[in-house]
């Protein structure tokens, strides 16, 4: 039998198996200026993070909750930039990944350290299908 998930799919076990995450595993966190890069964290997860799960030195929950914080904070990051460059407070978040409530949270923190406001769709949003 073929099992075939969207990567939605994926996102959502990963977000709801981060909630029980409770230990940090540093991860490569690479921003430059606007752009933030992916490639090493696929490494990591490919090499190291891959050893550490089957050696039990850390369980798919802790690595999914650093994986959410290290991504979100790298969006964050770059966000606020973009805000600082075109003197903007307030932020609008849509889509899917928008919907995370950890991400909304840090997003909430960081427009509100800045005086702003955080706009968000809530779950009603999420697309659980895709057609391509
Ligand atoms: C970001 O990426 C763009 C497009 O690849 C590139 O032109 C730019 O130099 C990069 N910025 C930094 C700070 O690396």
């Amino acid at each position: 039998m073929m099992m075939v998930m969207t990567m939605m799919m994926v996102m959502m076990m990963m977000m709801m198996l981060a909630k029980k995450g409770k230990t940090f595993l540093d991860l490569p966190y690479v921003v430059k200026g606007m752009n933030v890069s992916f490639s090493r964290i696929l490494s990591y997860i490919e090499a190291t993070a891959a050893e550490k799960l089957n050696n039990n030195e850390c369980t798919p929950a802790n690595l999914c909750y650093s994986l959410q914080e290290t991504l979100f904070a790298m969006l964050m990051e770059i966000t606020e930039r973009a805000m600082a460059h075109c003197d903007k407070k307030d932020v609008l978040i849509v889509g899917g990944v928008g919907c995370n409530e950890r991400s909304q949270e840090m997003m909430r923190t960081m427009c509100s350290a800045r005086g702003g406001r955080l706009f968000a769709t809530d779950d009603r949003y999420y697309m659980l299908t895709t057609e391509q």
